[in-house]
């Protein structure tokens, strides 16, 4: 449990979170943080977005109360980024998306990681009370090296650095997709081990917050991921979305015969977008026979084009205007900053660098 008075009071950071449509929930986020960071990895997809970027924007309606901090996590992707220029337009873009899918400013703390270096000093704290071992199981890392990714120091490291993100903030809730799990525990993990070391509270145990879809299917049926080239971009219009819909890999059961929903990734993804009822009604026609795999794509294709039509018309305009965002991004990092400077000089303290 972190001390009475450790958290800084809710609306003294993100402002303008108080009073705020008061809900149910209100009495178990209030004076609670939220934390999530993003890697600036180019175009995002429907696995990014279904995965962690709509949870993310949602918790501003479902937690009212609690305070959130978004970042972009910069430093991270140095590890599998290494040129310059794509760097800065992967993080400008993945700024863009997340104010166009909906991220308030007003509601969320929203930031740049590397505009914070007080975490990479924190994570040096953590690295020395971390052993090998922790590190050595973490399956991202083994995943990314089979992937042929370079096996630098700073990618084993890379859950150290993760930990430190999330305990300058103190967060409560890291709502992220099932992949980020293990690094989650292994914060809690490294919390664990610095607090008892030092005989001190600094650090707050957060708690994975998972989104309802963590998973995913690409085209072929695996995981979305861009690795994968499986991809269906969110900022595609009609005639792309219908060429990467159209390839979504399906049996070869013929038109007039029943299907089985539930072993489809066209129904899969349907029913991201779907409401129930539009959902059962595809899922009967797919019972029924007589419905091909075509036309379900069809309106698959409908559906994703709608659904993020507005997104791309906000995104047209905030490209239009990178002086906001390039202010929305100064300001989250200043209000950023001083909460991590604050949780570094604690965690200082207690181990005796004061
Ligand atoms: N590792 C996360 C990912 O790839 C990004 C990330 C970095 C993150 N720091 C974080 C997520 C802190 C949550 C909290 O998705």
């Amino acid at each position: 449990m972190e001390p009475e008075g450790a958290i800084p009071p809710v609306g003294a950071i993100s402002g303008g979170c108080q009073g705020r449509g008061v809900r149910g929930e209100s009495s178990v986020t209030m004076g609670k943080r939220v934390l999530s960071g993003v890697q600036p990895s180019g175009k995002l997809h429907l696995g990014n977005y279904f995965g962690a970027i709509k949870q993310h924007i949602e918790l501003q309606d479902r937690m009212p109360d609690a305070e959130r901090f978004y970042f972009i996590a910069d430093y991270h992707s140095l590890t599998t980024v290494q040129d310059a220029p794509t760097q800065r337009a992967h993080t400008q873009a993945v700024a863009v998306d997340y104010l166009a899918l909906g991220l308030d400013p007003e509601r969320s703390v929203f930031f740049r990681q590397s505009e914070v270096p007080e975490v990479l000093e924190l994570a040096w704290l953590l690295g020395t009370v971390t052993g090998m071992g922790l590190l050595e199981r973490a399956h991202s890392y083994k995943d990314k090296v089979a992937r042929g990714i370079k096996p630098s120091v700073g990618l084993f490291y890379y859950p150290v650095l993760m930990a430190a993100d999330i305990l300058a903030y103190k967060s409560h809730f890291v709502p992220v997709g099932e992949d980020q799990v293990q690094h989650i525990e292994m914060t809690q993990d490294m919390a664990g081990y610095f607090n008892t070391t030092y005989r001190t509270e600094v650090f707050v145990r957060p708690e994975a917050v998972l989104s309802a879809t963590p998973r995913v299917p690409g085209t072929d049926g695996e995981k979305m991921s861009k690795s994968y080239g499986n991809t269906i971009d969110i900022q595609d219009e009609e005639k792309q979305l219908r060429k990467a819909i159209m390839g979504i890999k399906t049996d070869s059961t013929p038109v007039e015969a029943p299907k089985n929903p539930d072993s489809c990734t066209v129904f899969a993804i349907y029913s991201l977008f779907a409401s129930p009822a539009e959902r059962e009604a595809m899922a009967a026609r797919y019972r029924e026979g007589g419905f091909g795999y075509g036309e379900a794509k069809k309106m698959l294709v409908e559906k994703v084009d709608a659904y993020f039509a507005p997104y791309r018309h906000r995104r047209a305009e905030l490209v239009a205007d990178p002086g906001y965002v390039a202010g929305v991004l100064r300001e989250g990092a200043e209000k950023a900053r001083a909460v991590a400077a604050q949780t570094l000089a604690e965690a200082r303290r207690a181990c005796g660098l004061d």
